[in-house]
């Protein structure tokens, strides 16, 4: 009998990823969403949509029945966090406990708070020096603590999203729109590396991990390498990509720092500047043991993709031809 799988979140930028991808591998996926789904995920037949609050934790369970697996793919407004991320977190907490299915979380770096070392793996120390680090460390410290419960649970942390549906990323916010000027903008220092997630890749990764559902027991966390890279290497391949010779612009951080009091959001992302300043990669050692090779398009593929998603495609495109 296939197996179930109840996305939370899967109107998002990785939920509609997993969505698909699980039912591709022949899941049958509860999808649960405020709003409409995108309508090609909505006909996908293996896909049944779940239109309720992430917080509805009744309707949310009796969307669970039957599943082996829930996937909390939700992420409140940035500026939102210190309401809402906890709350949604323990929804998800307490529709695994109540289905028995195992509870997956998207993780990201945040919990290694300012100072993370250059190679972060699954027992790297945490900090919660960063008030968004506080709020994911203790996340993950009660999927942790339901181990006692019965609760099964696994974190696959990764690094920033690029590529996929949707807008909002460093990738298509900063990063590509002005391609076709012949400048990538870039938040901090273009000489370190930088954690990045290609969220096909990402979302592969979860049905892969989801299908060792047997050796899944207690509370684990698994790093997602993804694409390691500095912004020169991504001025480069981004170069090979669109064949235009591109320049570096700084992020006017100082900008953002005198309009922050203003502008809740500046405010927030001015929080987390420090991991444009602070080379890391995750290390992906125990995710390879549970599942072999880890999914991973190479980079020219995987740009390419996310620079046609964003109407941004190489050589010939309509944006770059008409910038
Ligand atoms: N973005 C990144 O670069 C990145 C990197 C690493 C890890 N992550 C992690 O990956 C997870 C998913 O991130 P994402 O970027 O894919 O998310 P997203 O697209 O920003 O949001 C996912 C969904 O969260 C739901 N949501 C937002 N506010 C809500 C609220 N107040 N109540 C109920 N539902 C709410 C929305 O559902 P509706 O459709 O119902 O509105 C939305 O579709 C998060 O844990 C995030 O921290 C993100």
């Amino acid at each position: 009998m296939a197996s179930t799988v109840l996305i939370l979140g899967a109107a998002g930028r990785i939920g509609q990823l997993l969505a698909t991808a699980f039912a591709d591998a022949g899941w049958s996926v509860r999808a649960q969403a405020r709003k409409p789904l995108p309508t090609a995920l909505a006909r996908h037949p293996r896909v049944q949509p779940v239109r309720c609050d992430a917080t509805d934790v009744a309707a949310l369970t009796a969307a669970a029945q039957g599943a082996s697996t829930i996937v909390n793919a939700l992420n409140p407004l940035y500026t939102e966090w210190e309401r809402l991320a906890l709350p949604l977190a323990d929804a998800a907490l307490a529709v695994a406990k109540a289905s028995g299915a195992l509870l997956m979380l998207v993780g990201n770096v945040y919990n290694f708070g300012r100072e993370l070392p250059p190679l972060l793996t699954p027992a790297t120390p945490e900090s919660g020096d960063v008030p968004k680090a506080r709020i994911r460390i203790e996340m993950e410290a009660r999927m942790a603590a339901a181990a006692s419960e019965g609760v099964d649970s696994v974190v696959i942390r990764a690094g920033d999203f690029f590529g996929g549906p949707g807008t909002g990323t460093w990738f298509d916010m900063a990063l590509a729109p002005k391609i076709g000027q012949g400048k990538i903008t870039y938040p901090g220092n273009p000489r370190i590396a930088h954690a990045w997630a290609y969220l096909p890749d990402l979302a592969q990764t979860f049905v892969r991990v989801a299908e060792q559902r047997a050796q899944l027991h207690g509370h684990q966390r698994l790093h997602f390498a993804g694409h390691t890279l500095t912004g020169e290497d991504l001025k480069w391949a981004l170069e090979a990509q669109t064949g235009r010779t591109l320049r570096i612009s700084n992020l006017p951080w100082t900008i953002i720092r005198l309009a922050s009091p203003f502008m809740p959001m500046w405010r927030e992302l001015l929080t987390m500047r420090y991991l444009w300043e602070r080379p890391h990669a995750l290390d992906d050692s125990a995710l390879r043991t549970l599942i072999g090779d880890v999914p991973h398009t190479p980079l020219p593929q995987a740009l390419r993709t996310a620079l046609v998603e964003l109407d941004l495609p190489a050589g010939t495109s309509s944006k770059l031809a008409r910038a």
